[in-house]
């Protein structure tokens, strides 16, 4: 419908400028808004203050003309001034009912890319594998499968590609532990089972045993020189540790699979060739023997130009030499058009360092846009960076058993007289759901407070709120004996709780355009939130059950079906599962 509007007034402005009253070469952004308060109409736009002085008019004046000047459309009933000169526009509300049919007819809920259907890299989860998952990877991963999924749904193509680090020197500490460990006559894989308590015990090793360290580091030679000995422990040492993430990918209900793993190791070929590139187009300086870019635009407190380094003294090549060889494969090989990068905020100036270098050097198409998705760190209730009470990192798992634990005994004063199976089922989705969705709901730029209490409750803008408003609109069409795809008649806004429900259910594309276009899945969870307390509102105040006439309840059963819909596939992108009954 903005589109819509905003259409109808670049109309009026061409008009307007044919006749005169607005100079020629003017190309404004029209802005058109929700209106908070239904009194003033549906949709406001501000384009007469904006072109005010150009007209060389008042506002209130502009806005006048720019009301005679606007096409006639079924779907505005009026278009009225206020304030300083704003333009409301009230819609009409059997065009919106017949939007909502439509959209109930639709698998994809009426929503439609606007613009071309793009090729886009997500670049997500990426934890190192020297390490177990913790709690710092949890954001990453869901964040960037929410964005992923509603990228999808609006036909964009999606490739996932998540680059673990599963390169670098601390590979040899924990190589030469594990071949020690193999030595002994005890398998060293039970071991393993505990990547975190592995990884501290060789580096203890490493510490403690100067043979052992110098073992380590002529490991690491050998590792980079493709030993066949070596690269099998290394093999073995990643497939173990893959294993355990992909464990908590399935049980945090994200889409990765390990067709979508291309780690830091894949790119070592190209490392050389991006050096030698660099050089090639001029723009690598040495500095105390190491391979340097010096872009102007980045500068240090003292005002010196930061470097970006891409090749160590010794000849190693680092983190941002792999990120320079993973664009340029992305943008040559994968072809895509668009690559967004769900990595810990504290890593923003990495971005636009190798952003910038990957552009001058030419290793991506110039018109592909490069986006860091930055977010905040998750912290503890005391607002410190989260730790078990011992002060270690929490590991992702544990987190996850106790999110079920507690949502188990929630679920089960609840419901005491739930059978077994069906009260662990449910302690799984509400368990999983809530912590997922707690982190959703948070803007991602900014840090937060993870708190079990918070997200297991039942109010508010929580996962339990809208599991359980889902299964409400669930509970109407039991009772009824239909299911959703049944309902026949169609959908009439008389009272007004219908037609707030109705305008909302009508916003689901622009959220989802607006999620895919900024990666903030909050604005999604938002709307859910909202949408839920709308749906609430209208169950009260209209009887669907007890209806008036036989229309009237196809209508109310059409918005409550739309709603439930709605609500699912919102779920569903942001990674939720959904209950039919809780
Ligand atoms: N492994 C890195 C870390 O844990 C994140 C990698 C993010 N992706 C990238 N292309 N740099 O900090």
């Amino acid at each position: 419908m903005k589109d819509t509007i905003r259409q109808l007034i670049q109309q009026a402005l061409t008009r307007l400028v044919s006749e005169g009253v607005l100079p020629q070469g003017l190309s404004p952004a029209i802005q058109v808004e929700n209106s908070k308060d239904k009194t003033h109409g549906d949709f406001a736009s501000n384009i007469a203050l904006m072109l005010a002085k150009p007209a060389g008019l008042k506002p209130r004046e502009l806005a006048e003309k720019l009301i005679a000047a606007l096409p006639a459309n079924p779907q505005i009933t009026k278009v009225e001034i206020a304030g300083p000169g704003f333009l409301n526009f009230y819609q009409d509300s059997q065009a919106l009912a017949g939007r909502l049919d439509a959209a109930l007819a639709d698998t994809q809920l009426g929503v439609r890319k606007a613009g071309p259907a793009q090729r886009v890299v997500v670049d997500l989860s990426s934890p190192n594998l020297a390490k177990e998952m913790h709690v710092g990877h949890l954001r990453s991963t869901i964040i960037g499968d929410g964005v992923a999924r509603v990228l999808e749904f609006l036909g964009d193509e999606v490739i996932r590609q998540n680059h673990v680090g599963d390169w670098g020197t601390q590979f040899g500490m924990l190589l030469g532990y594990l071949q020690e460990q193999q030595e002994k006559p005890e398998s060293s894989e039970t071991e393993l089972s505990d990547l975190e308590g592995f990884y501290r015990a060789a580096k203890q090793r490493f510490d403690e045993s100067a043979e052992f360290a110098d073992r380590a580091r002529e490991l690491v030679v050998q590792l980079q020189a493709g030993e066949p000995e070596c690269m099998r422990l290394w093999q073995r040492f990643n497939e173990i540790s893959l294993a355990h993430c992909q464990q908590a990918y399935d049980r945090l209900n994200v889409k990765l699979t390990p067709a979508d793993v291309k780690g830091e190791s894949a790119y070592n070929a190209d490392l050389a060739q991006v050096v030698a590139d660099l050089k090639a187009k001029g723009l690598l300086v040495e500095s105390n023997g190491a391979q340097c870019v010096f872009l102007d635009e980045f500068k240090n407190a003292e005002g010196n130009p930061l470097p970006v380094i891409v090749q160590k003294a010794g000849g190693g090549y680092l983190y941002a030499t792999t990120d320079l060889a993973a664009m340029r494969y992305r943008s040559q090989v994968l072809k895509a058009e668009r690559a967004l990068y769900f990595v810990d905020q504290r890593q923003a100036l990495h971005f636009q360092q190798v952003f910038e270098v990957a552009r001058r050097a030419g290793f991506v198409h110039p018109g592909m846009q490069l986006e860091h998705m930055g977010f905040g760190t998750m912290n503890g209730a005391d607002g410190k960076p989260f730790k078990t009470r011992d002060g270690g990192t929490v590991k992702l798992i544990d987190l996850l058993d106790e999110a079920e634990e507690r949502a188990y005994t929630l679920v089960k004063e609840k419901n005491p007289e739930l059978a077994e199976d069906e009260l662990r089922t449910i302690a799984r989705v509400v368990g999983i759901g809530s912590v997922k969705y707690a982190d959703l709901s948070k803007h991602r730029t900014s840090d937060y407070s993870f708190n079990f209490e918070q997200m297991l409750s039942f109010e508010g803008n929580t996962a339990p709120y809208l599991l359980y408003a889902y299964t409400r609109v669930a509970s109407v069409f039991r009772k009824l004996g239909k299911d959703y795809a049944q309902v026949d008649g169609q959908i009439s806004l008389a009272a007004p709780q219908e037609q707030d429900l109705a305008t909302k259910l009508a916003q689901f594309g622009e959220v989802l355009h607006n999620v895919g276009d900024k990666g903030t899945p909050h604005i999604l969870c938002t709307y859910l939130y909202e949408l839920a307390g709308l749906f609430s509102s209208f169950y009260e105040h209209c009887p669907i059950l007890t209806a008036e006439s036989p229309a009237q309840q196809q209508s109310r059963l059409r918005l409550a079906a739309l709603s439930g819909r709605t609500l699912k596939q919102g779920l569903e992108l942001l990674g939720l599962e959904t209950l039919e009954r809780m």
